[in-house]
């Protein structure tokens, strides 16, 4: 999906829906969590299997709305909790039996045509970011950060080539006036040497700010950890990424607990060199021709799912350890 772009379809499409529902098999029931519920796509079709449940999260308070809805009709079959799911460890599901659980990153096409959250330099609204329960917004990030953490930040969350130049000049400018969405894009467009007539100059600095704005890195890193945490037994944990960057941590995160990694030291079991999860697919499922055509915005999507193999709560990753530069530059945001 284009970072900062408002789509040009204006109807909800849950994407790779058919091919999550057939990896995680709702037909033989039991509870799913859906760590980023949006506007339902992926809930709804699992309660219109009998003997389901769902947990179902977001950290937008806005998508209760339509959780109000599902509540109605499916009263004891399903949840909505307003929480990020790094919180997931939080919500006391270590005896339930969890069989599959889900996260459709990033944001909903409702969320990028709200000028309010200001995710997109095409909706003029305020320079923002926020999808829910954070601590500070682009706003705040661009007025008030070095000059070499913003180009930390737009290096390594968007891989801007002019990220130097760029968070000089915000330097300079902000010195002057306030920096809101539009005098953003003009100082990147005054900034940037290397036009690129395929996709807009302001892309790559808007995707680094959202994620550093809403921390999807970490979110995405401690999602994962707790998700295997509160899964069962066969259990299936599947990730739909939309950046090479969350592809990159998901795949590494699924290969290196496919491969040698043995149970926690904390653990009772000592058993060696056991693997965690079976990697059943190597290479992500991705959306079909006919579904790019209805929905182009599901064009970068990619879907990677492994199966837990046995029950255990704590486990060894070097998940934090491999990515650590990443999350240090997101707590850029703890001074903010
Ligand atoms: C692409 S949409 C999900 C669409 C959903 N699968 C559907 O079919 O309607 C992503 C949703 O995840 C939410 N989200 C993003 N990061 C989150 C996080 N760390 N914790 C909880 N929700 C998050 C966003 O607010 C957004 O509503």
């Amino acid at each position: 999906m284009d970072a900062t772009i408002v789509p040009k379809v204006q109807k909800h499409y849950p994407v790779l829906l058919k091919e999550i529902i057939s990896v995680i098999s709702p037909q033989h029931g039991g509870t799913f969590i859906d760590c980023t519920f949006g506007q339902g796509g992926y809930s709804k079709k699992i309660l219109e299997f009998k003997n389901t449940n769902v947990i179902a999260l977001d950290r937008d308070i806005e998508s209760e709305n339509i959780a109000n809805q599902l509540k109605d009709n499916f009263e004891n079959r399903f949840v909505f909790k307003n929480i990020k799911f790094s919180q997931l460890n939080n919500l006391k599901l270590k005896n339930e039996n969890i069989r599959g659980i889900i996260f459709d990153l990033g944001y909903s096409y409702t969320q990028i045509k709200d000028p309010q959250k200001g995710l997109s330099f095409e909706s003029g609204g305020e320079l923002n970011m926020q999808l829910g329960l954070n601590s500070y917004s682009a706003q705040d990030t661009i007025n008030k950060l070095d000059e070499k953490k913003l180009e930390k930040i737009f290096k390594f969350f968007g891989d801007e080539k002019e990220g130097k130049y760029i968070a000089r000049n915000i330097v300079k400018e902000r010195l002057k006036n306030k920096i809101d969405t539009k005098a953003l894009v003009k100082i990147i467009d005054k900034t940037k040497k290397r036009k690129n007539f395929k996709v807009h100059n302001a892309t790559k600095v808007f995707q680094a700010l959202r994620i550093f704005v809403n921390k999807e890195i970490s979110e995405l890193i401690f999602g994962l950890i707790n998700a295997t945490k509160v899964l069962k037994k066969d259990g299936v944990l599947g990730v739909v990424t939309f950046h090479s960057l969350e592809d990159k941590i998901v795949k590494h995160f699924f290969k290196s607990l496919s491969e040698n990694k043995s149970i926690s030291r904390y653990s009772p079991v000592t058993k060696q060199a056991e693997t965690l999860f079976n990697l059943k697919q190597k290479k992500p499922i991705i959306p079909s021709n006919e579904e790019i055509s209805e929905n182009p915005s599901s064009r970068s999507a990619k879907f990677r799912y492994v199966i837990k193999k046995t029950d255990f709560y704590n486990f060894d990753t070097d998940i934090q350890d491999q990515f650590r530069n990443l999350i240090e530059i997101e707590n850029y945001g703890d001074e903010l």
